[in-house]
């Protein structure tokens, strides 16, 4: 091929110091919700019962999300959809704003996802999408505090995971601005 002929030509050889970085993350498994420590099935829980109350007639996919603040209280959030698609929001953003309106001094703790799909059965966890895992490192970051996140679809595993920061590496923050 032309290219690689013009790159092996001795004269104009780049010097490359180019280095290979691994990034790993850990999760845990566990098979069910009964499993879990206390403190996360009770944050689980709270956010499977308000999934619930999603407004989430476009979608059909409903999400709760609860999150446990220093001090041991709860609060949680759904997505809440419109007509306008783009205008949605997800819950996880939604409980964390609320959240930090209602308790700026706390730091939070941990975040419980529970989602339910209308049209299917969710059998694995639901992972936050890259917005959120955006928002819950920003969270971090303000509160100087890791946020553990715990996940589970209708049925099956939850996974847990230590840190937001862990979803989310090479991530964009404050520190460019
Ligand atoms: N959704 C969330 O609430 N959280 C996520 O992390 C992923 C997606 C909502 C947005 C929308 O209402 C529906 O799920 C389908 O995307």
């Amino acid at each position: 091929m032309q290219l690689g002929v013009y790159l092996h030509c001795p004269l104009i050889q780049k010097n490359i110091h180019m280095k290979e970085r691994n990034i790993q993350f850990k999760y845990f498994i566990y098979e069910s919700p009964e499993e879990l420590p206390d403190e996360d099935l009770a944050l689980l829980t709270l956010a499977r019962k308000t999934m619930e109350n999603a407004y989430a007639p476009y979608s059909g996919f409903r999400v709760g999300a609860a999150v446990l603040l220093e001090g041991g209280e709860m609060l949680a959030g759904t997505n809440y959809e419109n007509a306008a698609y783009p205008l949605g929001a997800c819950a996880e953003r939604n409980v964390l704003a609320a959240a930090h309106a209602q308790h700026p001094d706390k730091a939070v703790l941990a975040i419980a996802i529970a989602v339910q799909n209308d049209k299917m059965e969710i059998v694995e966890p639901a992972a936050p999408c890259g917005g959120c895992r955006q928002n819950i490192l920003e969270t971090e970051r303000k509160n100087n505090h890791h946020i553990r996140i715990i996940m589970h679809g209708e049925s099956g595993p939850v996974y847990v995971v230590e840190k937001g920061a862990d979803l989310l590496p090479l991530a964009f923050d404050e520190t460019y601005l």
